[in-house]
C-alpha cells in the first residue's frame, strides 16, 4: 500500500513510473512542522527498531544512530563519519513491531537524522518547499523494498560479459601498456574481460575524442583486444573542455546546450581538462546532443562506459578563486585572533564543490529555468539518462555496459553505479559489504567498489580478501588511482592464489548472473540482509557482515587483517564450502548457531542454505569462453529440490522470454537421490 503526498509544486524527478494518485489529507505516521524555513517530519522509533536503506552510504546495513543527506557529493576522503557520497538514495524502512517505508522525492538536499540526536526519533529536514514523499506501509522491510522496486521501475540490465573480471587503472597511458596488462594476465592464466581507459585515453581530456598519438588505431586496437576476449570501456566526464575548434565545445555553445549563470554566459569550473562548460542534462535537447556523441565510440566498437564527475565536481570556479583572491588581499596576517585562520583553511578547502558555485548556475528545464542546488541530486542521473537512451538508438537490441559515479533513484532504470573513490582500507572492504544491500533496495543492482581501493597503497592480503568478496559483486573491477602502488593482481608476488580466487567468479558466473537477473526482472535483491530471509530469527536480524546472495547462499567475508578466519552465524543448517579455487574445495555440514569459520587469505567460505543447489561451471580466460553445457552440483538435502537458472545470450534484450530458464533438480530416482536437468551434469556433489 503506497500513499503520495505532493508538497509545493516539485520538479519532477523521472524517480517514479507507477501512476499513483496523490492522497488528500495529511500525512500518516509522520509529524509534520515548519521551522526556521524549513520543512521537518518527525517519526517516533521503537527502542529496537531497525532503518534499513540510504542506498549509497557510510555506517552500517542499520542506519541507525546516524546524520546522513541525500546530496550528491563528490567525496574521495569517504570516512565513516561523512554524511553524504557520490548518490542520493532518499529511501528508508524502519521496521520492528510494524513495517513503513519513506521515500522522499526532493531533487535537492534532504537531511535525515535517524536517532542520532534524539535515540527514538527520525527526523526528515528539507530546506526545498517542493517534493514528494512517498508512504509504503507492508507486512515486513522486505515487502516494502519489493513494492518500493515496482513502483521506480525495473532496474538497468548489463551484458553478461560485464560479470567478468575487470581491470582498471588511472591510466593505461597507451596502447602498449593495455597489452601488456591483457598478457600479464593471459600469461599468469588470471581470467579478464575488460580492461578500462581512464581519462588519459582522450586527446587533452576532451570528452569522446582519443589521443591519435597513444591510440593511432583506436577502432583497430579495440578490434585487436576483442579478438583477446577483452572489452574497452572509456570514461566520458561531465565537464566539456573549452576549447575552441574542439566540435562538442563549439556546439554546445552554438546550441545554447551548456549549463548558464544568472548573467546568460555559459558557467566555467575547473576540472580534469581545465577550464570546462557543464552540458544542461537537465535539457532534454542538451541530453539528445551528449547522448549521441556515445556513438563516436560505439562505431569504433566500444561496448561499455562510465560516467563520471557528475555530482558534478568542481576543483573550483574562477569565481570562487577571485572571491578568495579578495579574501587574501584584505586578510590581515598578523591579528591575534586565531579562529581568523581557521576560516583562512577552510576557504582554501572549501574552493572544491562549493555550494555557493551551486548556487550560481542555472538548468532550462525544456523551458522552465531553474538554479541547479534546486535539482543538483538529478544532474548525474541525467547524464546516465542520456546515455541509457541513446544507447535504445544506438543499438536497440544490444545492451551495453554503462555505469556512473553519481545516481538518484530514476538513474537506476538506465545504468548502475560504482561506489567512487574508496581507499585501500580493510574499513572500506567492510563497507562495500555492507553497501551492496541497501544499494539494491534503491534499485542498484549492477553495482560494486574499486577492488583494492582507489586511494592509497593496496597490500596483497587485503587485495585477496577484498577479491574474495568482489567475487559476488556484479560489477566485479580492481581500480586505483594515479600514483598508488599498481594494484593489478600479477604484480603481488606469486599470483597464483589471485588466479585461483578469480577462477571461482568465474565458475560461479552462471549462478550469479542468473540470480542477478532475476532480480532485475522481479524487482527483487541479489544481495539481502539475513533479517530479509530469517526475519523471526533475533539474531539474524542484526548481522550486518553476513549477506544472502541470490536464493542458494549466504556468504560471510573476511574482511580483518591477518584472520585466520571469523565468527559465522548460521541462522539454520547449512553446507560450508571453502573455496581454494573453482575446483578445490572443503565441506562440512555446519548446525545452526555460532560458529568460527577457518577461512585462510586464499581461501573463500560459501554456505549453501538447506534445500538449495549451487550449479557451477568450468572456469575460463573469459565469458565468451564459459562452457555453460556442462555443470557440476552442489546441493543439501535430502529431499526433492529445483533450481531455475536464468540463462539467455546475454547481450540482447529479449529478457521475458520463458525459455530463458533451465531447470536443475534434485529427484527421488528409485530411493536415490540424483540430478535431473537438460544440461550435463558432470558431478554431482550431495549433502
Ligand atoms: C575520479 C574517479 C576515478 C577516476 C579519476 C580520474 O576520481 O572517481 O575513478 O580514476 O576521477 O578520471
Amino acid at each position: 500500500m503506497i500513499k503520495k503526498y505532493v508538497y509545493g509544486n516539485p520538479i519532477p524527478t523521472n524517480a517514479v513510473v507507477a501512476d499513483i494518485e496523490p492522497s488528500e489529507g495529511g500525512i500518516q505516521y509522520l509529524t509534520e512542522l515548519e521551522m526556521g524555513g524549513k520543512i521537518i517530519f518527525n517519526y517516533s522509533m521503537e527502542n529496537d527498531d531497525i532503518v534499513y536503506g540510504l542506498g549509497e552510504a557510510a555506517r552500517g546495513l542499520n542506519k541507525r544512530g546516524g546524520i546522513y543527506h541525500g546530496f550528491c557529493t563528490d567525496v574521495p576522503d569517504q570516512t565513516e563519519d561523512k554524511q553524504a557520497l557520490y548518490g542520493a538514495h532518499n529511501f528508508i524502512v524502519v521496521t520492528g513491531m510494524i513495517s513503513v517505508g519513506f521515500f522522499v522525492d526532493c531533487a535537492s538536499d534532504v537531511k535525515f537524522d535517524i536517532g542520532y540526536t534524539a535515540y527514538n526519533m527520525l527526523n526528515i529536514e528539507l530546506t526545498c518547499p517542493d517534493f514528494v514523499i512517498y508512504v509504503i506501509e507492508g507486512k515486513s522491510a522486505y515487502d516494502i523494498v519489493k513494492q518500493f522496486r515496482e513502483m521506480i521501475g525495473r532496474s538497468y540490465i548489463a551484458p553478461r560479459w560485464a560479470f567478468g573480471y575487470q581491470q582498471s587503472r588511472w591510466s593505461y597511458m597507451n596502447e602498449d601498456e593495455v597489452r601488456k596488462v591483457v598478457k600479464n594476465h593471459r600469461d599468469n592464466g588470471i581470467s579478464l574481460d575488460a580492461v578500462y581507459l581512464d581519462i588519459d585515453y582522450m586527446d587533452g581530456y576532451k570528452d569522446f575524442t582519443v589521443s591519435e598519438e597513444r591510440f593511432p588505431d583506436f577502432p583497430g586496437f579495440v578490434r585487436e583486444m576483442r579478438d583477446q576476449g577483452i572489452r574497452l570501456v572509456p570514461i566520458i566526464d561531465a565537464g566539456v573542455k573549452i576549447e575552441p575548434g574542439y566540435d562538442i565545445y563549439e556546439e554546445g555553445r552554438q546550441y545554447q546546450l551548456f549549463c548558464k549563470k544568472g548573467d546568460g554566459t555559459d558557467f566555467v569550473a575547473a576540472v580534469w581538462p581545465g577550464r570546462t562548460h557543464f552540458p544542461d542534462f537537465m535539457n532534454s535537447g542538451a541530453r539528445m546532443w551528449f547522448g549521441s556523441k556515445y556513438k563516436l565510440l560505439t562505431d569504433m566498437g566500444i561496448e561499455g562506459f562510465w560516467n563520471d564527475m557528475n555530482e558534478p565536481a568542481m576543483f573550483f570556479t574562477e569565481d570562487g578563486v577571485k572571491e578568495f583572491k579578495d579574501y587574501v588581499d584584505s586578510f590581515d596576517f598578523n591579528t591575534n585572533d586565531p579562529g581568523k585562520f581557521f576560516e583562512f583553511k577552510d576557504k582554501i578547502l572549501g574552493l572544491s564543490n562549493n555550494m555557493k558555485d551551486y548556487e550560481s548556475f542555472y538548468h532550462n528545464m525544456d523551458g522552465r529555468i531553474v538554479r541547479h542546488d534546486q535539482v543538483h541530486n538529478l544532474y548525474g542521473a541525467n547524464m546516465t539518462r542520456a546515455a541509457g537512451e541513446a544507447f535504445d538508438q544506438i543499438a536497440p537490441d544490444k545492451r551495453m555496459l554503462l555505469f556512473s559515479r553519481a545516481s538518484y533513484i530514476g538513474s537506476h532504470r538506465y545504468g548502475g553505479i560504482w561506489t567512487g573513490d574508496n581507499q585501500s582500507w580493510w574499513s572500506h572492504l567492510l563497507m562495500n559489504i555492507k553497501m551492496m544491500p541497501s544499494l539494491n533496495m534503491c534499485g542498484y543492482l549492477y553495482s560494486g567498489a574499486d577492488l583494492g581501493g582507489f586511494g592509497c597503497n593496496c597490500t596483497s592480503d587485503l587485495l585477496m580478501r577484498w577479491l574474495g568478496f568482489g567475487i559476488f559483486t556484479p560489477l566485479m573491477r580492481n581500480h586505483s588511482a594515479l600514483g598508488t602502488r599498481k594494484q593489478e593482481c600479477y604484480n603481488f608476488g606469486d599470483p597464483e592464489d589471485f588466479r585461483s580466487i578469480i577462477s571461482i567468479r568465474y565458475s560461479l558466473i552462471p549462478y550469479l548472473y542468473s540470480e542477478y537477473m532475476k532480480a532485475c526482472l522481479n524487482n527483487d535483491m541479489m544481495f539481502k540482509p539475513l533479517s530479509f530471509e530469517y526475519p523471526s530469527d533475533s539474531f539474524a536480524r542484526i548481522v550486518e557482515d553476513q549477506l544472502l546472495v541470490g536464493e542458494s547462499i549466504m556468504i560471510a567475508p573476511v574482511y580483518e587483517q591477518n584472520a585466520i578466519g571469523r565468527y559465522v552465524y548460521l541462522p539454520e543448517d547449512m553446507l560450508l564450502v571453502v573455496f581454494k579455487s573453482s575446483s578445490v574445495r572443503r565441506y562440512q555440514i555446519m548446525k545452526k548457531g555460532m560458529h568460527f569459520v577457518q577461512a585462510a587469505v586464499n581461501e573463500v567460505p560459501v554456505f549453501v542454505r538447506r534445500n538449495k543447489l549451487l550449479p557451477l561451471c568450468r572456469t575460463a580466460q573469459c565469458t565468451d569462453k564459459l562452457d555453460t553445457s556442462m555443470f557440476e552440483i552442489i546441493a543439501f538435502t535430502d529431499d526433492n529440490i529445483e533450481y531455475m537458472m536464468y540463462e539467455d545470450d546475454g547481450v540482447s534484450k529479449d529478457y521475458d522470454n520463458p525459455d530463458n530458464y533451465v531447470s536443475f533438480a534434485i529427484k527421488d530416482m528409485d530411493g536415490i537421490l540424483g540430478a535431473v536437468s537438460p544440461k550435463t551434469i558432470v558431478k554431482l556433489s550431495l549433502f
